[in-house]
């Protein structure tokens, strides 16, 4: 049932890849809510991915880039603009890839030159996105920009390796940029730090099923789905919430507030003896 949230609003949407992305989602339900946007992400992805369908499902635009090319970007805002007839309402980075989880290379064995890409791509992105707008003015007052983050950036989590840093710089970043957007601009911009989700880039790290079963059982209104995370992505883009800027803020069912569920402790208690010298 739609709310008419984002009734009139003009967005652009990077990182919808196919349908598990959590952009996709987010794209599909802003649809439903009465937005109208431009979808956008490298050319590679947009062979490999399914994005023309969720362009033609939700009457939408698409335009290439690369969210670490400047040129790209400049190129998109200005073409997005155009082609909704005004400035954008909401924008959502929902970027991350780590070529050094890719390869296989653990955090005491990093490539540098991987790590500059994992840096580039997971989190200067957005400060270049964010700078792009900012000198071409293209997001309105009262605008909202989220982009998508993981607790790893607080904690650490056994195999998340180098999207770690990227995802500490990426919520610093919202700070640094949400200062200076906000006194400005009246633009907020926040990070949503999202439960482990079943998609392309999640199933990417090291022990994916154990961490989503780990982080669900710890969880005590369990994993965020998805689907939730697209009507979180949504509200935070209505008019409802214009006063929250600067904030990471944690969609993860009680995660990141918990040390031992009961949940996680019976299947703790049950292979105690088989690991008693795992490190
Ligand atoms: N899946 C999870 O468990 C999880 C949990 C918390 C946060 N997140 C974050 O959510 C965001 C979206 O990831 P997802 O899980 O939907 O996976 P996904 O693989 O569907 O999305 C990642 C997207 O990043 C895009 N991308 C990569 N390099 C790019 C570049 N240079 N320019 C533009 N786009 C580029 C990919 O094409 C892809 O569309 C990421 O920031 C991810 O870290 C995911």
């Amino acid at each position: 049932m739609s709310h008419n949230l984002l009734k009139g609003k003009r967005g652009l949407i990077f990182g919808a890849l196919n349908e598990s992305s959590i952009a996709w989602k987010v794209a599909e339900l802003a649809h439903e809510e009465g937005a109208t946007f431009v979808l956008t992400n490298t050319p590679v992805a947009m062979r490999m991915g399914t994005i023309d369908e969720l362009a033609a499902r939700t009457g939408s635009f698409v335009i290439p880039a690369d969210a670490t090319n400047v040129a790209d970007l400049e190129r998109l805002v200005k073409e997005g603009m155009e082609k909704l007839g005004g400035k954008f309402d909401f924008v959502l980075h929902s970027i991350g890839m780590s070529p050094n989880v890719r390869k296989g290379r653990t955090y005491d064995d990093l490539d540098y030159d991987y790590l500059d890409k994992t840096l580039d791509i997971s989190a200067i992105s957005f400060h270049k996105i964010l700078q792009v707008c900012w000198k071409l003015d293209a997001i309105n007052e009262w605008g909202s920009v989220l982009a998508l983050s993981y607790i790893a950036a607080q904690r650490t989590l056994y195999g998340y390796n180098d999207m770690a840093d990227a995802k500490a710089l990426l919520e610093s970043i919202a700070r640094s940029f949400g200062y200076i957007y906000g006194r400005e601009r009246q633009v907020r911009i926040n990070t949503i730090s999202q439960s482990p989700t079943m998609t392309t880039a999640g199933s990417g790290v090291m022990g994916f099923d154990a961490l989503l079963d780990f982080a669900d059982r710890m969880s005590p209104l369990g994993n965020a789905s998805a689907d939730e995370c697209a009507s979180f992505c949504v509200t935070m883009f209505s008019d409802l919430t214009r006063k929250i800027t600067m904030q990471n803020l944690f969609h993860d069912g009680g995660f990141s507030n918990m040390g031992m569920s009961n949940r996680a402790m019976a299947v703790y208690n049950k292979n105690l003896e088989e690991c008693k010298d795992c490190k």
